[in-house]
């Protein structure tokens, strides 16, 4: 026994992780269902400076860890991780032993896995986020369960993760096989205890969802509205890359813009690709714990259904024949309107975080977690797809008020949406008025607009509940929590009664 940690399911993930803890110096057992896999990638990569141990079975692969034992299993979340960890019970994972699931699992598997599997190991989840790119030189990392465990697990974590200058809080770019970034401050931190780790990354992907979807909302403005071409909109999105909105999801989206298609020489790549997206789950949690909790995720769960519309492309395309909107009329004001759909994309995104922050800390609530935003926002700066130079100011906003309700009552992101919201309305305006698609960019401006309502309009909808089912409401002039019931008229009894019942 003589490895430091070992890793189960070699696909592209499994592989480029257990590379990265070799590139660290940590030997890495490593085993797959396939052992063909396993010997094939060991063969591959015969000089790590950790080294990796090719293991033939789970028993030879337990044989092989120092204890405690460190064994991470890296694959399809759902049934095959249980299948898995009784395996590895079976082949003599001990009590003591810690079983990391790296996937993206449900948090509440990941809860009731802990329980589960109590007495036989200690079983942890983590979060982890960057593709295959930041699994082979640096994910961020979030890590959920025992703290005991991670105690175990935290310098093979910090070692692997992605590295934030500490002054600018920006990514530390450059590492290449065997030659990882040397300092910086690591994207990895314990979030809390049992499913948290798996539910931040939850959160973390639904935010992914909406980022990406205000992106393309941006996109089909600038072709819609404006008509620029994929190299036009290329040079638009770099620009931003350079501004409030510099991340990792606008800079691959200026490479993607620019891309030419291999077959269709010359053509826009963008152009080939069909517009139907596809999703494994992991926006739709986040949306529908949102509604489990009450939260008001819209704009989360609006990139959800996005996806959802853009798949019903048979029916879509029917419609089209039928369904009348307005002929667009282009816009003449080119910078200007640029100018104001960059604002929109901001102030919606300000808008979408603030959602996914409310949903955390209502899960934290609900599961008594202590999560620690700014710690949150801050393993988010570096190796995550939502990467991103704004994740520093909101690491910012919560350091300097950790109970801070919600990120747009921050005086920076307050001033922010104050200085972008003119724009962001004319943009909405314009969308709505030529018929160009743009749900989350309304949706992100409805839910600022109800936000900042003293009053909204459910005094009638509460009356209207009262009228037909007597669900009783509250009044203006009584204390919270008193509950009252109008006898409504009606033909047998034409005389108004109110009746409380709080
Ligand atoms: C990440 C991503 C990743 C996710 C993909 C695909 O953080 O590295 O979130 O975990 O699996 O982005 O997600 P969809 O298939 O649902 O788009």
């Amino acid at each position: 026994s003589s490895c430091d940690i070992g890793m189960i399911g070699l696909a592209v993930m499994g592989e480029n992780v257990a590379l990265n803890m070799a590139d660290h110096g940590f030997k890495v057992a490593v085993y797959n269902r396939t052992v063909q896999v396993a010997k094939d990638f060991v063969a591959r990569n015969p000089s790590t400076p950790g080294g990796l141990v090719y293991c033939e079975t789970l028993k030879d692969f337990v044989r092989a860890l120092k204890k405690p034992r460190k064994a991470v299993i890296l694959v399809k979340a759902g049934p095959p991780v249980d299948m898995v960890v009784k395996q590895l019970i079976e082949a003599g994972v001990e009590p003591d032993d810690i079983v990391v699931d790296l996937g993206n699992s449900l948090w509440t598997d990941t809860i009731r896995r802990e329980q589960e599997y109590a007495k036989q190991c200690k079983f942890f989840g983590s979060g982890v986020s960057g593709g295959e790119v930041g699994a082979r030189f640096g994910p961020s990392l979030m890590p959920g369960g025992d703290p005991a465990s991670w105690q175990h697990l935290e310098p093979i974590w910090r070692a692997i993760a992605a590295k934030v200058d500490p002054a600018t809080g920006k990514p530390i770019e450059g590492a290449s096989p065997g030659k990882p970034v040397e300092g910086g401050v690591p994207c990895t931190a314990y979030i809390g205890p049992n499913g948290a780790g798996h539910y931040v990354k939850m959160v973390h992907n639904g935010i992914e969802y909406i980022d990406m979807q205000l992106i393309c909302e941006a996109y089909t403005l600038l072709d819609g509205l404006l008509g620029l071409s994929k190299d036009e909109m290329s040079r638009v999105f770099s620009e931003w890359n350079s501004g409030d909105l510099d991340s990792y999801l606008i800079q691959i989206t200026a490479d993607i813009l620019q891309q030419k298609d291999p077959v269709q020489k010359d053509k826009p790549f963008v152009d080939f690709v069909l517009d139907t997206a596809g999703q494994k789950g992991t926006g739709k949690w986040t949306s529908s714990n949102a509604l489990d909790m009450g939260i008001p995720a819209n704009a989360i769960a609006e990139a959800v259904f996005a996806r959802c519309l853009s798949a019903l492309k048979d029916e879509r395309v029917e419609a089209s024949k039928h369904l009348a909107g307005p002929t667009p009329t282009p816009v003449a004001d080119r910078q200007g309107t640029i100018t104001a759909i960059r604002d929109a994309l901001y102030c919606s995104k300000i808008c979408a975080y603030a959602q996914g922050f409310q949903l955390m800390a209502a899960a934290q609530a609900e599961y008594k977690w202590k999560l620690d935003f700014g710690t949150i926002a801050s393993i988010w700066r570096g190796g995550c797809i939502i990467r991103a130079r704004f994740l520093q100011k909101i690491t910012e906003a919560y350091t300097r008020n950790p109970g801070l309700t919600n990120l747009l009552l921050d005086p920076y992101f307050n001033d922010q949406i104050k200085q972008g919201q003119a724009n962001w309305r004319k943009v909405v305006s314009i969308a709505a008025q030529n018929g160009v698609w743009a749900p989350a960019f309304m949706s992100a401006l409805s839910y600022y607009d109800g936000y900042r309502a003293a009053h909204l309009p459910a005094n009638l909808l509460q009356a209207q509940r009262d009228y037909f089912g007597a669900h009783t409401y509250e009044r203006t002039d009584q204390p919270r929590g008193k509950f009252f019931h109008l006898d409504w008229p009606h033909p047998s009894r034409p005389q108004l009664d109110i009746k409380g019942t709080g």
